[in-house]
């Protein structure tokens, strides 16, 4: 339940990679600032700040979202999974390795944005084609790689699934 103190501070309360986090922020805090700032979970990135790269996705409540179009008393009651959570998962580990394995990453700025993706989309389509995965990918932006190598490690790791 969300309180609001006369500081115009709001608590709220999620529960991050399995963590319960219970803080007071500002109402205006952007979901993206309070991971990295007040979480201390630096993994999550942040490049255009408007939705468009893809680089600060989170999973919130198991949907892949860009946290820097939410404000984390949006948050409030929700369970939200950080790349730093990503071990936790079935897969993971595997698209961690099948991304190091198939060098689908280069600087890797991008990179915990496209795995939180990848592990959502893995859940709903455990076979995806091609097709798929591009255009899951479509929503994502590299500057240095290509896409060649993050595609063949989602089928890596899809096929493991099988
Ligand atoms: S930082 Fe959120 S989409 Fe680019
Ligand atoms: S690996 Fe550098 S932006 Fe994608």
């Amino acid at each position: 339940m969300t309180k609001v103190l006369w500081t115009q501070q709001m608590i709220i309360s999620t529960n991050i990679n399995g963590k319960l986090v219970e803080k007071s922020v500002e109402p205006r805090k952007l979901l993206s600032d309070f991971i990295r700032e007040d979480c201390g979970l630096t993994g999550t990135h942040v490049g255009c700040e408007h939705g468009v790269c893809g680089a600060c996705t989170v999973l919130v409540d198991g949907t892949a979202v860009r946290s820097c179009l939410m404000f984390a008393v949006q948050a409030d009651g929700a369970e939200i999974k950080t790349v730093e959570g990503l071990k936790q998962e079935k897969n993971g580990p595997p698209l961690q390795d099948a991304f190091s394995e198939c060098h689908g990453l280069q600087c890797g700025f991008c990179t915990p944005g496209i795995l939180m993706s990848s592990l959502e989309f893995l859940e709903t389509n455990p076979n995806p084609c091609t097709k798929d995965i591009t255009e899951m990918l479509s929503g994502h932006l590299c500057r240095c790689t290509g896409y060649k190598g993050m595609i063949e490690a989602i089928h890596k790791v899809s096929n493991k699934n099988l």
